[in-house]
């Protein structure tokens, strides 16, 4: 261990790591000194003392209602200026100035399924999984736009290498691997929630986890990819998370509004379902647009309705948002970057006698940066509503709402209204995909001349070679 990270460890209260190290045979010294090295010192220089002190219970800025969301539209106007948007968006994509994310750190542990959770199966006939149709969707968009669409996936520790074998062995699902990016977000280590100390995982590891979807700042930053979006010419950045099959990826009236109102940061909402829906909501925030996440947000103000019996923190985030390079470099290399959240967590630790232990209370203080936190950093941030039946219709828990029974329903209830919007009859009870290499909006149905039996039990539009 060098002399500086010795220093460093003396002064920052953390000589276990040093007493670890001493213990171990030369390789796997080696491998503990560098996951020591490795951690953000200068970070946790600040956030030790922070954690301990209890900013992590520390209570919200005030929150007042949202200010100025773009609702569905209703007049003639709103149709209209929806209309222009469309157009707008249509424009930039057809410059090929638009390039997508995808955060793709978690699994599908909540639903019982170890895997990186992209490889989740959820076509409601042919079980096509997450993956497949955000890049069919990219596929057909950039063969329809006659452009490169740069698709940047970010993976964690426990996706990257599953991801890569997955996507390879698909062959990209026929995007063009040049276009794809993957890389790894960072990781952050836990604490003890006593002593400050650094947990160990094991004998020759530190207690570390992803450090957030807010991590993709420095990932991209890391990886040089700032540099690959400009070489692409890309200035906007389509964002979506990985559970979402119903996304309209790089939704042209989304796009269009962003760029036409200036806007550094896009965000989607949807009315909440319930006051208790586990959605984060959009507020205003020292005068600043915010998301709250829903774990801090008071129950008497998700619950507040207005006369007419409405929430009155009703938008909820779908974690789709427009966001221009320009802010998330700024945030990645400039002296504003995204806050951190502390956690109060359960993280298993190996005691001093070296025996992991599998605390049965929070231990521990995590953290994590979100990307959400953007949103008041950004100029002219804007917010638009948008139909939860036909795009956040997410896999998120085993059973009930938003499962992947729920999320599949969807998915066919929007395939059947695709389809008699374009003129075809089909019964209610016919189960329908739609590839989106087929068909990315119901016009694109209209031409097809279709010769469908409506009441069939199922509808499958897919391309042929599939
Ligand atoms: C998230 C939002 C919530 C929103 C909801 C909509 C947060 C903190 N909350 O909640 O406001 O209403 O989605 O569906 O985001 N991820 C990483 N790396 C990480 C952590 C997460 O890549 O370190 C990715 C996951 O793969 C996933 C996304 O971020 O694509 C969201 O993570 P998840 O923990 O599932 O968030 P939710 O609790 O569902």
């Amino acid at each position: 261990m060098n002399d500086s990270l010795r220093d460093t460890l003396q002064e920052l209260n953390q000589t276990h790591l040093i007493t670890a190290c001493e213990k171990l045979d030369a390789a796997d010294r080696q491998l503990l000194e560098e996951q020591i090295a490795q951690i953000p010192w200068d970070e946790m220089r600040n956030l030790i003392p922070q954690a301990l002190a209890g900013t992590a219970t520390e209570s919200l800025p005030e929150i007042q209602p949202l200010e100025n969301a773009i609702r569905l539209p209703e007049s003639q106007d709103e149709i209209t200026s929806w209309a222009q948007a469309r157009e707008a968006g249509l424009a930039l994509l057809d410059a090929g100035r638009v390039g997508a994310i995808l955060v793709a750190g978690g699994q599908g542990t909540r639903l019982g399924f170890p895997h990186p959770k992209g490889m989740f199966p959820i076509g409601p006939v042919t079980s096509r999984t997450l993956f497949q149709i955000f890049f069919e969707q990219l596929l057909a968009l950039s063969n329809r736009h006659g452009v490169r669409i740069p698709y940047f996936i970010m993976t964690s520790d426990a996706t990257h290498d599953e991801t890569e074998q997955f996507l390879s062995e698909h062959a990209w699902f026929g995007y063009p691997p040049e276009d794809v990016y993957l890389f790894r977000q960072g990781t952050m280590p836990a604490i003890d929630d006593n002593t400050g100390q650094i947990l160990l995982a094991s004998p020759t590891q530190v207690a570390i986890s992803p450090d957030g979807h807010g991590g993709l700042l420095n990932a991209l930053q890391r990886a040089n990819l700032f540099q690959s979006m400009k070489h692409h010419g890309v200035e906007t950045l389509f964002y979506h998370q990985v559970d979402n099959p119903c996304v309209t990826m790089c939704d042209p009236v989304m796009l269009g509004f962003h760029s036409l109102r200036n806007s550094e940061i896009t965000t989607k909402v949807v009315a909440k379902r319930n006051a208790a829906e586990r959605v984060g909501i959009l507020a205003q925030m020292n005068q600043r647009q915010a998301i709250v996440e829903y774990s801090d947000l008071p129950l008497e103000l998700s619950e507040k309705t207005d006369s007419s019996g409405m929430l009155v923190y009703w938008a909820g985030n779908i974690a789709i948002h427009v966001m221009n390079r320009d802010l998330l470099e700024r945030l990645a290399t400039g002296t504003t970057r995204l806050p951190i959240h502390i956690a109060h967590k359960k993280v298993p630790y190996l005691n001093s006698e070296s025996r992991v232990i599998e605390p049965e209370a929070p231990n521990a203080f995590k953290f994590e940066r979100f990307v959400f936190d953007a949103i008041p950093l950004a100029q002219n941030p804007l917010v638009i509503e948008t139909s939860r039946e036909d795009e956040f219709n997410p896999v998120k828990n085993a059973e009930g709402e938003d499962s992947p029974a729920s999320s599949k329903q969807a998915l066919s209830r929007r395939g059947q209204r695709w389809l008699q919007q374009a003129g075809y009859d089909v019964a209610e009870n016919t189960v329908v995909e739609i590839s989106p290499l087929e068909a990315l909006e119901p016009a694109d149905l209209q031409d097809m001349d279709l010769n469908l039996d409506g009441d069939a039990d199922e509808i499958l539009l897919i391309p042929d070679s599939q």
